[in-house]
């Protein structure tokens, strides 16, 4: 979807929302969701496995596995609210099984957010406040940019994405899916970021990233014998 100034006002008016996930990200969902958007998030799904409270915030904490019988896809939104395990392959597989349950995922953008011109953003993304989106940005589905961030004029994330808080992407950048951009990391202009990559806290990228692999330090560089396999498999923690 094309984002324009009136994005908020779109969200439609008490629609129902159920967020998938019953963790940190799911609370802040919840506030962000009741506190700027119209919709009235009426409930919460977890794996069963996952499920420590029956309640959360005085609404039902119900089964993903059976959501369906709680919450019906034609009668409510979704939105999966996970942070960035296993290299964001958790949120992704929820985002694609909730959708195969016939749920709609919608997206939230803070209207705390300033959005250029002809920007693009995807299902299920997470933008929040004081992030800026320049001319011609495009994010892709399931990507969450935590606060303060900026991705300037024309750049493109791809699907799954996890950018901290106060990354700088430059103009004409690629950052491929499931890559994570750790706080305050940043890409000079017209780099390419490859998938599968995590760029470490304050990383300062001033060449391409290759997939699959670690990068820290000042001028960022690959961490040797090490690639995000192990992440990805939830051997290992960012
Ligand atoms: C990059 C990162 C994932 C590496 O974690 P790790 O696999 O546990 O790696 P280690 O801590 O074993 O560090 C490996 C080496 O890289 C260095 N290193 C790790 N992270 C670094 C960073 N951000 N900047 C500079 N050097 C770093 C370590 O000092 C160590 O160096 P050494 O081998 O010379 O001792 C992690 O340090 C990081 O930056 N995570 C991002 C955190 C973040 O942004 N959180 C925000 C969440 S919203």
């Amino acid at each position: 979807m094309t984002l324009s100034k009136d994005w908020l006002t779109m969200a439609g008016p008490k629609e129902k929302l159920v967020i998938i996930g019953s963790g940190e990200t799911a609370e802040l969902a919840y506030d962000y969701f009741t506190q700027d958007t119209g919709y009235e998030v009426v409930g919460f799904s977890a794996e069963k496995a996952y499920i420590g409270s029956e309640l959360l915030f005085g609404l039902p904490v119900v089964p993903f596995e059976h959501i369906e019988d709680y919450f019906h896809p034609h009668e409510h939104t979704a939105f999966v609210a996970v942070s960035y395990t296993q290299l964001n392959r958790l949120r992704s597989r929820l985002y694609n099984e909730t959708k195969n349950k016939g749920y709609h995922c919608c997206s939230y953008v803070s209207p705390k957010a300033n959005v250029g011109s002809n920007v693009e953003v995807g299902e299920n993304c997470f933008i929040l406040e004081n992030v800026t989106l320049q001319r011609g940005v495009k994010i892709g589905d399931c990507v969450t940019i935590w606060t303060g961030s900026t991705v300037g004029h024309r750049s493109k994330i791809g699907d799954n994405c996890f950018l901290a808080m106060h990354v700088a992407v430059s103009g004409f950048c690629e950052v491929g899916a499931f890559s994570f951009l750790g706080v305050n990391s940043c890409m000079s202009d017209s780099l390419k970021v490859g998938i599968d990559c995590v760029i470490g806290a304050g990383a300062v990228l001033i060449s391409d990233a290759f997939e699959g692999r670690i990068y820290v330090g000042n001028p960022a560089k690959p961490l040797p014998n090490r690639t995000t396999s192990a992440i990805i498999e939830g051997k290992e923690k960012i």
